[in-house]
């Protein structure tokens, strides 16, 4: 039976869920082998937390555990497109170390070149907890959507905004009370300006549009509107009118090149993406075969996200390697922005 020993950077909200996963979970083998943490790397040892890391090899510097001879796979938690994030995930890529990700962020502004890297050593690269937390969004648009071509994509892809605007409208609550809240629980990002300004969500959908399309990731071209200037008298108009307020991210693909928005928007009630409540993520896909697809589930926390590491650990110990993106790196297209505007 072969170990498969597990390097894991970041102890944040996913990290702690990944090892609280890993720790519950002794008999998880999905390949029939072993997965062992090996080593771990986070911004503080000593930092109280609710499982025991005193015994396992502890590395102040991400990149030393990224490049350890003493573990097979490097797991990416740390999040940030640059800074340590990125240097440890190029390091294990150039020795040829399968890496499993979660950090949209780095992958939606530099994904393209990580892939190429990735390729090149054939280093597997997997991001299933970046997009979506536990719906496995992007195993769907990478392997089972290639069968197809895809048109556009739209949906709720930021649990922390959809809390918050899920809780204004119920509970009439103030913004920064119910931020405070999801941050409590789990849901926002280390810097909730991501979440709240629409970039985390904007991340996201720049990873499927790519996923989708087949291009290489361009957040820069993503037109980007957050949820900080919402309140509670535009949520009861809305209301009053039939309407809720959501922030949807779109990609949308025409001769042009690729659309890809994040804003407020109004859906009417009856629209599932109005009935997706709470922290819970919804995604339309329109493909020119399938039709419509739908899918909703959680987005955040704990809980989804490490299962989604899990899979990705699980899916490194099959040897089930797929390009990063939909098609090999070198043959992305570009991803050639559309003035909102023009369409
Ligand atoms: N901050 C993110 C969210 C976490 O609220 O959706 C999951 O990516």
């Amino acid at each position: 039976e072969k170990t498969w020993r597990i390097g894991v950077a970041g102890l944040g909200t996913v990290g702690a869920g990944l090892l609280t996963f890993l720790a519950d979970r002794p008999d998880f083998a999905p390949a029939g082998g072993r997965a062992v943490v090996t080593g771990v790397s986070a911004r503080s040892r000593s930092r109280p937390r609710p499982f025991d890391i005193s015994n396992l090899p502890w590395f102040d510097d991400p990149v030393a555990l990224a490049t350890s001879p003493d573990n097979d796979v490097f797991v990416e938690l740390i999040g940030g497109s640059d800074g340590p994030a990125k240097a440890a995930v190029e390091a294990a890529l150039k020795l040829g170390k399968p890496v499993v990700t979660a950090n949209k962020a780095l992958l939606a502004e530099h994904g393209a070149e990580l892939a190429v890297l990735a390729e090149a050593n054939g280093a597997p690269l997997v991001f299933e907890a970046a997009v979506m937390g536990g719906v496995p969004a992007v195993k769907m648009m990478r392997e089972a959507l290639v069968g197809d071509d895809v048109n556009s994509v739209a949906g709720i892809l930021n649990g922390t905004c959809n809390y918050i605007l899920t809780e204004m409208e119920q509970g009439g609550r103030p913004f920064a009370e119910v931020l405070a809240e999801a941050q409590r629980l789990g849901y926002a990002e280390a810097d909730p300006t991501m979440d709240v300004g629409g970039f985390d969500a904007a991340h996201k959908i720049t990873l499927l549009a790519a996923l989708a399309f087949g291009c290489a990731p361009n957040f820069a071209a993503a037109e980007i509107e957050g949820i900080d200037q919402i309140e509670l008298l535009d949520i009861k108009m809305a209301r009053d009118l039939g309407y809720r307020v959501k922030l949807v991210a779109s990609a949308d693909r025409s001769a042009d090149g690729v659309l890809v928005r994040v804003h407020p928007s109004l859906a009417p009630l009856s629209h599932p993406l109005a009935q997706a409540g709470g922290a819970l993520n919804a995604l339309f896909i329109e493909s020119q075969r399938i039709g419509r697809i739908f899918v909703q589930g959680p987005g955040a926390g704990a809980g989804p996200t490490a299962a989604a590491v899990a899979a990705d650990i699980a899916d490194v110990m099959t040897g089930a390697v797929r390009p990063v993106f939909q098609r090999p790196a070198t043959t992305l297209r570009p991803f050639t922005p559309v003035d909102p505007s023009k369409s």
